[in-house]
């Protein structure tokens, strides 16, 4: 008897089909991205191929870049000044938006907050496989959008999380904007053998984004990120999309003096703009609102009065600069081996300051002051994780001072990489830093030396052992 179903195999990245199973594509070298398919499947696929390339099989068309249309992806403003900065100026139209983060962080939120404010005049599409249409209207009656009838109204939902339902009413509503709540939820009966499973999401993704780039669409997709479960399941989607977000929270539970429970939005792979840019909302009573005024958030008021440990980086964000207080502290190491705990700066990167640090002013002779036999706890004040290089100085001068119990003076920002050879290295926009700090009442700047303009509240260092003296005077 004939078989009633045949079964291929097709990568997710780059359509490729295989009758067997394999490890890695073949075609665009990709791990784990053939995808079991039936074959009707495939014939879907084939279907659609031919009605955007006419009836036969011709050569697709080639163009010459130049007589490309560059207006052809063109933006969308989110409505929410904070998105549109991580997204590079706006939603890119035939764009697909992953916005990953752990349950409760506020993915949900973000979406329905930009199908409400999106500028623009086409259909909206809210899809939700988690929750029912009830809880929609809860949520949004929350985030205050009964007020404003207009945004409510234009916010079509479906609850479903049948890519096959789903794309029948794409295919009716021809939405501007689909917003998917989650990519967890997802699932069609061609999406291979286990529903639920990773195959299923990343086929229906690879539909969606198909869709939406034919149809001059955006798609925003929100997927759940466990501790657990981070490589196995978005991670799996990234690269399939334009642009990948992370939502993050700052540690609740530590309590930092005044500063704001905060949420911060960062791009982690951005096909249309910087990954540097990061988007810092709270979390309120009317959902989410952007933060503004970010100088002061992760300072803490000191009048006058600086704990040992305790320095101010000036670091970039994308576009932005802020000031950050840096704490460490160490201990005598518990075990043999002295340990970094860092969640907030790289700990490798923690190991490596230090360690230059302990080398180049000596101090591994001196044993009250040597690095290495310690434990080395570091934070940075309103639970911003910090990547900018121009944090490494700062950070070096906080591990001196918890290590000698001096302060550092109160009024002192502090900017600079510091190289292996103990060098202080330039930073980017540099007379910025110092502008901000000056104009959040810093008197003195500690840096690398600026080539083209004098600052006057700069004091240069060229290397570690200078900056130390320039602080203290002596190396203790
Ligand atoms: P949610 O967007 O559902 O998170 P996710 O989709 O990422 O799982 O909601 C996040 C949390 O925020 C939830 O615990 C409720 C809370 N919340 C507010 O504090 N204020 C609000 O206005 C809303 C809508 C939610
Ligand atoms: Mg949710």
């Amino acid at each position: 008897m004939k078989k009633q179903k045949t079964l291929i195999y097709k990568c997710s990245s780059c359509g490729r089909e295989e009758a067997k199973w394999l490890g890695r594509c073949p075609e665009c070298g990709e791990w784990n991205t053939l995808v079991e398919t039936s074959v009707s499947a495939a014939a879907k696929s084939e279907k659609r191929y031919a009605a955007h390339n006419g009836a036969g099989r011709s050569l697709p068309q080639i163009l010459p870049l130049s007589a490309v249309d560059p207006m052809e992806g063109s933006r969308i403003g989110s409505g929410i000044g904070e998105l549109d900065r991580v997204l590079g100026g706006g939603i890119m139209k035939r764009s697909a938006v992953l916005v990953g983060g752990e349950p409760g962080i506020g993915k949900s939120t973000l979406l329905l907050q930009l199908a409400a404010a999106a500028e623009t005049e086409g259909r909206i599409l809210y899809v939700s496989g988690e929750e029912s249409a009830g809880q929609l209207r809860l949520r949004a009656d929350r985030l205050g959008l009964g007020a404003k009838k207009a945004s409510m109204e234009r916010i079509e939902i479906l609850c479903t999380g049948n890519l096959e339902e789903i794309e029948t009413v794409l295919n009716t509503v021809k939405p501007v904007l689909v917003l998917v709540d989650s990519a967890q939820t997802l699932f069609s009966a061609d999406g291979g053998s286990s529903p639920g499973g990773i195959n299923q999401m990343k086929f229906c993704t690879f539909e969606l984004i198909s869709w939406v780039k034919e149809h001059d669409a955006a798609l925003f997709l929100a997927a759940h990120v466990t501790k657990e479960g981070f490589i196995a399941g978005p991670k799996t989607l990234e690269h399939m999309v334009d642009t990948v977000l992370y939502f993050e929270q700052n540690d609740k539970t530590t309590s930092l003096g005044g500063t704001t429970d905060c949420r911060f939005l960062r791009a982690a792979k951005n096909r249309f703009g910087s990954v540097d840019e990061i988007g810092i909302f709270t979390m309120g009573e009317q959902g989410l609102a952007p933060v503004e005024d970010t100088d002061r958030l992760f300072l803490i008021r000191r009048d006058g009065v600086v704990p040992p440990g305790v320095a101010t980086a000036a670091v970039l964000e994308g576009t932005r600069t802020i000031l950050v207080e840096i704490q460490a502290l160490t201990i005598p190491a518990k075990g043999t081996m002295s340990r970094v705990f860092s969640d907030k700066i790289d700990s490798g990167r923690v190991s490596r300051v230090s360690a230059a640090l302990e080398k180049h002013l000596g101090l591994q002779s001196k044993p009250g002051l040597r690095l290495s036999d310690q434990d080395l706890y570091v934070n940075a004040a309103g639970g911003i994780r910090i990547t900018e290089v121009g944090v490494e100085l700062a950070l070096a001068c906080a591990l001196y001072s918890a290590r000698t119990g001096l302060a550092l003076p109160a009024g002192l920002a502090i900017a600079g990489e510091l190289s292996l050879t103990g060098e202080i290295r330039p930073v980017r926009r540099l007379a910025g830093r110092v502008k901000t700090a000056v104009n959040l009442g810093f008197n003195a700047f500690l840096g690398p030396n600026a080539e083209n303009q004098p600052i006057p509240e700069l004091k240069v260092a060229h290397d570690i052992k200078s900056a130390i003296r320039l602080i203290y005077g002596t190396i203790n």
